[in-house]
């Protein structure tokens, strides 16, 4: 694929402010001038759809591994009908969660973080991936009526070690989410236009 557009990952814990910030972004971007267009995971098509109401939604998490597959299944379905079109038409694609979500997520119930990169093999490679950086009591907070089934300090706690390993490899860039909405804003325009040369 010859790409010509520019892959933004935003991610962090359930609550984390990570969706408002991609949102922020996308309209940032926009009233600047740029092509940039806002999704998210799980995806809003027929398997992202099924995730939210048959795995997120239940009193007790699915067997990992089934978690981990339906995860991989949605990514592949959203690479391919939404976000490799949307990048060879030159946009700027901001994705609220993707392939990191599985590793910290899926990761954090046990599973080998390497097998669920293989089973992820056909997701492309973020152009800049950015972890809000929110401790996990701050999050947990605003959980008010548990949500998904994710949304328990014992899990976040897990999820948040296995980001910050990728952080200190370098595959993500940490923002402070701990602050005024704006604040974090303004840092995350910045990376971004720092690597779009602007
Ligand atoms: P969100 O809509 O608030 O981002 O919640 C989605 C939930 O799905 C969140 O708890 C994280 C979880 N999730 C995974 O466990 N693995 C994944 O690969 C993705 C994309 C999300």
């Amino acid at each position: 694929m010859t790409k010509r557009g520019f892959f933004i990952c935003i991610e962090g814990l359930d609550k984390s402010g990570k969706t408002s910030q991609s949102v922020i972004l996308v309209e940032t971007l926009s009233k600047r001038g740029f092509n940039a267009i806002y999704t998210t995971e799980p995806s809003d098509g027929e398997i992202g759809r099924f995730i939210r109401r048959h795995v997120l939604r239940r009193e007790r998490r699915v067997p990992a591994v089934v978690e981990a597959l339906l995860f991989a299944a949605d990514r592949a379905d959203h690479t391919e009908n939404m976000i490799k079109p949307m990048l060879q038409a030159g946009k700027i694609v901001v994705s609220d969660r993707y392939l990191h979500s599985s590793l910290a997520y899926q990761g954090a119930t046990g599973l080998d973080v390497e097998w669920i990169r293989k089973i992820n093999r056909s997701a492309i490679k973020p152009d800049l991936a950015i972890y809000l950086d929110v401790p996990v009591e701050v999050a947990m907070k605003r959980c008010v009526n548990n949500k998904s089934v994710m949304e328990w300090p014992n899990i976040q706690r897990r999820v948040q070690n296995l980001y910050l390993q990728f952080v200190r490899k370098g595959e993500m860039i940490p923002v402070n989410g701990n602050r005024p909405m704006e604040d974090a804003a303004k840092d995350i325009l910045t990376l971004v236009l720092e690597r779009l040369n602007c």
